[in-house]
C-alpha cells in the first residue's frame, strides 16, 4: 500500500529555497525571471560536486532546444482538430488532444476496461480432461492442438505488424493511443495460449513451431505476413498514392482478413467445446480473446474507412478489387483450415457448415468496408456465435455510432 505520510513529514522540514521565496511575492512578468535565476542556480557548479555530477551539468549547457524537439514528428504549434488526419498529419503527434476520432478514444476506455489475465481463469477442469484416456475423442483433441498451433503465433505477427509497421504510419495520436492498447492486448494473447500449453502439459516445441510444420496453419501466416513485409522497411513511408495504398492493403490484411476471418474458425470450434462442457478454461481465455478481438476489428474497420473519407482518390475501382480478392483468398484460405481441423464431423458442426459460417462472415467483412457482398444468400449456421459476437459486439462507428461494448464481468455460455 502506498502511503504519502512520509513525502509531507519530509516536505515540511525542507527549507524553501530564496529564489522560489521571492518568486511567491513577485508579479507574474517577475515570475519567469525569478525561476530563470532559480534554475541557474541549481545548475552551478558548487564544491560539494563530484567530478561526475559537475560532468553532468557541463553537458547540459550544450543541449540545443530548438535541435532536439526538431526531431518531433509534426509542426510545432497547438494542435487544432482540423488539423488531425489518419495518414500523412502535419500536427504534432504528441498532443493527444483536442479528439478528432472520439471513437478511437472510446476503445482505448473500453479495452482498458476489459482489462483482464489469463491467469485468473482456472484451468484445473481442462487439465483433468486433456490428461484422461477417454475425455476427448482424436477429433477434439486435433481441434484443441491445431488452434492452439495456430493462435499461439498469429498474435504475435498482429503485434509485431502494429508495432513494427502500422504504429508510425498512422498520424493520429488518439489511434495511437489505441494501437498501443491493441498491442498489450495482444501480447495478452500470445501469453494466454502460453498459459494454456503449458497447463496441458503440451510439446511447447511441436505447438509454437506449427505455422511452420502444419501447411493449413503455414499458408495462413504466410498470406499475412506478406503485407507486413512491404510496409516494414524503415524506408517505407506513406505519401505517395501507391504507399497510402500498402498501407491500406496492411490494414485490409490484417484487421478484415487476420482477426476479421482467419481467428473466426478455431474461435467456433473452441467456443462450441465449451458450451458443451469441455475445455471450458481454454474456452474462456477464447471468449476474453474474442472480446478484444472484436473491438479490434471495429477499430480497424473505422480507421480503413476513415482514411478513405479522408483520402477517396486511393479507393478506386483497382483497389476495391484487390481488396475485394484479398478478402475471398482469406475466406478461401479459412475454409481450407476448416477442412484439415474437422476432417470429420464434430462437436455438432462439420467443415461444410464452416464454409458456410465463414461466407456469412466474409460478407460481412466485404460490406463493412463499402464492398459488395461475394456470397449472396449466405446464412449463419452458428446463430449463438451471432449471439456472442456479430451482433452485440461487431457494432462500429461508422455503423451504429454508439459504442456498446461495456465491461464484462463474469462469462456467461447462454
Ligand atoms: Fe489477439
Ligand atoms: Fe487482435
Amino acid at each position: 500500500m502506498l502511503s504519502w505520510d512520509e513525502f509531507d513529514t519530509e516536505e515540511e522540514t525542507v527549507a524553501k529555497p530564496a529564489a522560489a521565496k521571492a518568486a511567491a511575492n513577485a508579479a507574474p512578468d517577475k515570475l519567469d525571471n525569478a525561476a530563470e535565476a532559480a534554475v541557474h542556480d541549481a545548475r552551478a557548479v558548487s564544491a560539494d560536486d563530484s567530478a561526475a555530477v559537475a560532468r553532468a551539468k557541463a553537458a547540459l549547457d550544450q543541449l540545443d532546444i530548438a535541435e532536439g524537439l526538431a526531431e518531433l514528428e509534426g509542426e510545432g504549434a497547438r494542435v487544432t482538430v482540423d488539423a488531425k488526419r489518419m495518414i500523412n498529419c502535419r500536427a504534432d503527434l504528441n498532443q493527444l488532444v483536442p479528439f478528432k476520432y472520439d471513437w478511437a478514444w472510446q476503445k482505448y476506455l473500453d479495452g482498458c476496461a476489459n482489462h483482464w489475465m489469463p491467469q485468473e481463469v482456472n484451468m484445473n477442469a481442462d487439465i483433468a480432461l486433456w490428461k484422461s484416456q477417454d475425455g476427448l475423442t482424436e477429433d477434439e483433441r486435433r481441434i484443441v492442438m491445431r488452434n492452439l498451433g495456430f493462435f499461439s503465433t498469429a498474435d504475435s505477427l498482429v503485434a509485431n505488424n502494429l508495432a513494427l509497421a502500422v504504429y508510425r504510419l498512422i498520424t493520429n495520436p488518439e489511434c495511437r493511443q489505441y494501437i498501443l492498447r491493441q498491442a498489450f492486448e495482444e501480447a495478452i494473447h500470445t501469453h494466454a495460449y502460453q498459459y494454456c500449453i503449458e497447463s496441458l502439459g503440451m510439446d511447447e516445441g511441436e505447438i509454437f513451431n506449427m505455422y511452420h510444420e502444419v501447411p493449413s496453419v503455414a499458408k495462413k501466416a504466410a498470406w499475412g505476413l506478406k503485407y507486413t513485409r512491404a510496409i516494414s522497411d524503415p524506408e517505407f513511408d506513406t505519401g505517395t498514392v501507391e504507399t497510402d495504398k500498402e498501407l491500406l492493403r496492411n490494414l485490409i490484411a490484417y484487421y478484415c482478413v487476420l482477426e476479421g476471418i482467419f481467428f473466426y474458425c478455431g474461435f467456433t470450434q473452441i467456443l462450441s467445446m465449451g458450451r458443451r462442457n469441455k475445455m471450458t478454461g481454454v474456452a474462456e481465455q477464447f471468449q476474453y480473446i474474442l472480446r478484444d478481438e472484436s473491438m479490434h476489428l471495429n477499430f480497424g474497420i473505422d480507421v480503413i474507412n476513415q482514411i478513405k473519407i479522408e483520402n477517396p482518390h486511393l479507393w478506386d475501382a483497382e483497389l476495391k478489387d484487390e481488396a475485394t480478392q484479398m478478402i475471398l483468398q482469406g475466406t478461401q484460405l479459412e475454409i481450407e483450415y476448416a477442412r484439415d481441423t474437422m476432417p470429420r464431423g464434430v462437436l455438432g458442426m462439420n467443415a461444410a457448415m464452416m464454409e458456410d459460417y465463414l461466407k456469412f462472415i466474409a460478407n460481412r467483412r466485404l460490406t463493412q468496408i463499402g464492398l459488395k457482398e461475394e456470397y449472396p444468400g449466405t446464412t449463419n449456421p452458428f446463430p449463438w456465435m451471432s449471439e456472442i459476437m456479430d451482433l452485440k459486439k461487431e457494432k462500429n462507428f461508422f455503423e451504429t455510432r454508439v459504442t456498446e461494448y461495456q465491461t464484462g464481468g463474469a462469462l456467461a455460455w447462454d
